[in-house]
């Protein structure tokens, strides 16, 4: 399957930079029993946006702080970055108490200290909770920390409502809103509850991106002191330290305001997925995919879409799925974690996950593709039916109402409509396999384990219990017991009258067609049931 669109853009990392991205604390404001930097945004635990961009960017060393369930959040962060490249380079330390966030950088400082290794020029340190940053502010934020000669860099955001963030405190706050001020006028940040009433009307906020020099930082860190509304070891404190020893420090204000959203609460995180939601369509719209209704579709993070596919309203593709080229996806689809090719055709209501499907495929409406199912080329599924763990070989077909489970189907296999492998005895599962061109007809139960041999064919209604050879037919059936008139008897016995004239007639004729082919002793059941 080709893949076509690339998502991430190419890697120019930064000789000698050192990133640290702080993912330790609990979230209070979250009110959730998980940890706030699992919460997912699109798709995406919240800590990996920072980390990605950590790999986009770091020269040198990465280290994660973490702290509260870190055991979770050092798994996720591990499978999440195991196929980047660099992903090497992460260190994962831990942050055992978590006594805030200039506490949980010193925590990072082993992690840079290899012997034989030089140290880090500069840090760039991450909140974990700002999933809308983008790595070239970061850059930005790192090119105007060097060319200012700066000992601290801050990123900035002037907002009507800068309730909860660390405000920044300037000497002579200007008004204007350019990107880059000079390095001189940032005094200190104080964070909201430590503030003064003016100093809290301040409407310019600390991001929580900062860009440090390498032989300041851990120094600086080392004389802090929790002296502070929450005891805590601020790492906002740099900032004023910085400027009592007259060294420079410089900020750099977002154009975007939105883009420094700091998620503490649920509300915040709504509004960070609603942003991500939206950058992630336009993407794949400017990369060639049609949306016939964007604001429905729902794309996450990691999903990669080939051009001139069609996404109807109300699609979901989550997780890591792939969709090919000219691929169609009808309304009220969801597919997670699944490979989906080229001219793929999926209709209404399906759900697919964990699944590949072939190029040129039809599957739909109303679909169930449960994980580890393969559809081949130009096979096709059609209503009400339920896969798991199955191949359906290439063009082979399945197109009503059935379930095949642990099964695999050869090419060119026809599956009748009410399919249904017994593929469960209340203790193992057995696999079914079915050859080459088979013919199922409707209504057969396939008692696994059991082998259908290629060419064969399978008698409509049949349950089929033993191993069919190839080229057979296999037939199962209760033979079909007619009783002629039977109804019409009862009939008139629940009504308590005599037969009329012409139902009696009418009885008498069908007696004498011989329809049913029931042996002699069949037919003394059928008088004494009559006589009933
Ligand atoms: C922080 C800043 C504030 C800024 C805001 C931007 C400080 C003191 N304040 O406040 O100026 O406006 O971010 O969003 O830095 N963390 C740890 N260990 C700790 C505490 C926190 O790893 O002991 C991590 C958290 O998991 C989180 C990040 O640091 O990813 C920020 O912590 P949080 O408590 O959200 O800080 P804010 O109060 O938002
Ligand atoms: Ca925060």
């Amino acid at each position: 399957m080709k893949q076509s669109v690339e998502q991430h853009p190419t890697v120019s990392r930064i000789p000698g930079l050192g990133i640290i991205v702080m993912a330790a604390g609990l979230g209070k404001r979250m009110k959730s029993n998980q940890v706030k930097v699992l919460h997912h945004v699109a798709g995406q635990p919240m800590v990996l946006y920072a980390v990605d961009m950590a790999l986009q960017l770091a020269g040198h060393r990465i280290a994660v702080v973490v702290g509260h369930q870190s055991d979770r959040v050092r798994q996720v962060i591990e499978s999440g970055i195991v196929d980047r490249p660099g992903s090497k380079s992460v260190c994962i330390v831990e942050q055992a108490e978590q006594l805030g966030t200039g506490h949980a950088v010193m925590q990072s400082r082993p992690a840079f200290c290899h012997d034989g290794e030089a140290r880090p020029t500069n840090y760039l340190i991450l909140n974990g909770d700002t999933p809308l940053l983008k790595g070239e502010t970061a850059r930005e934020l790192l090119r105007v920390h060097q060319t200012q000669g700066a000992t601290v860099t801050i990123l900035t955001a002037m907002l009507d409502d800068p309730g909860g963030y660390g405000r920044v405190i300037r000497r002579q706050p200007d008004g204007d809103c350019q990107s880059e001020r000079t390095s001189s006028d940032v005094l200190k940040i104080v964070e909201d509850r430590d503030a003064t009433p003016a100093e809290r009307a301040t409407k310019e906020i600390n991001v929580g991106t900062y860009v440090v020099s390498g032989e300041f930082l851990f120094d600086a860190l080392d004389k802090l002191e929790p002296r502070n509304a929450q005891n805590e070891y601020y790492l906002t404190d740099i900032v004023g330290m910085a400027v009592g020893r007259g060294r420079p420090v410089a900020a750099v204000t977002l154009q975007d305001p939105e883009e420094g959203l700091g998620v503490n609460t649920r509300q915040q995180l709504a509004a960070a997925e609603q942003v991500v939601r939206q950058q992630i369509r336009e993407h794949w719209l400017e990369a060639g995919v049609t949306m016939r209704d964007p604001d429905s579709v729902w794309i996450d993070a990691g999903v990669t879409i080939g051009r001139d596919t069609v996404l109807y309203p109300h699609v979901s593709l989550e997780g890591k799925t792939i969709v090919g080229e000219g691929t169609t996806i009808r309304s009220g689809v969801r597919i997670s974690d699944c490979m989906i090719g080229n001219r793929v055709e999926i209709l209404d209501f399906s759900v697919l996950s964990q699944s590949e499907v072939d190029d040129d495929a039809h599957l739909g409406p109303f679909v169930h593709l449960r994980p580890g199912v393969v559809v081949r080329r130009k096979a096709k599924v059609g209503n009400f039916v339920e896969m798991k763990k199955t191949e359906l070989g290439e063009g082979s077909k399945a197109n009503h109402l059935s379930y095949l489970g642990d099964a695999t189907i050869a090419e060119g296999v026809n599956i009748g409509a009410g399919t249904i492998t017994c593929n469960y005895d209340g203790a193992r599962k057995h696999r079914t396999v079915i050859g080459k061109n088979v013919f199922l007809g409707s209504d057969t139960q396939l008692i696994a384990p059991v082998t259908i041999g290629e060419g064969s064919i399978v008698a409509a209604g049949t349950t089929v219990t033993q191993d069919v050879p190839a080229d057979s037919l296999a037939i199962a059936r209760v033979p079909q017991i007619n009783q002629v008139g039977w109804v019409a008897k009862r009939r008139m016995l629940l009504a308590g009258s005599a037969p009329s004239r012409d139902s009696a007639r009418a009885a008498g004729e069908q007696t004498k067609l011989k329809t049913d082919t029931a042996s002699s002793k069949v037919k003394k059941r059928r008088a004494t049931s009559a006589k009933r």
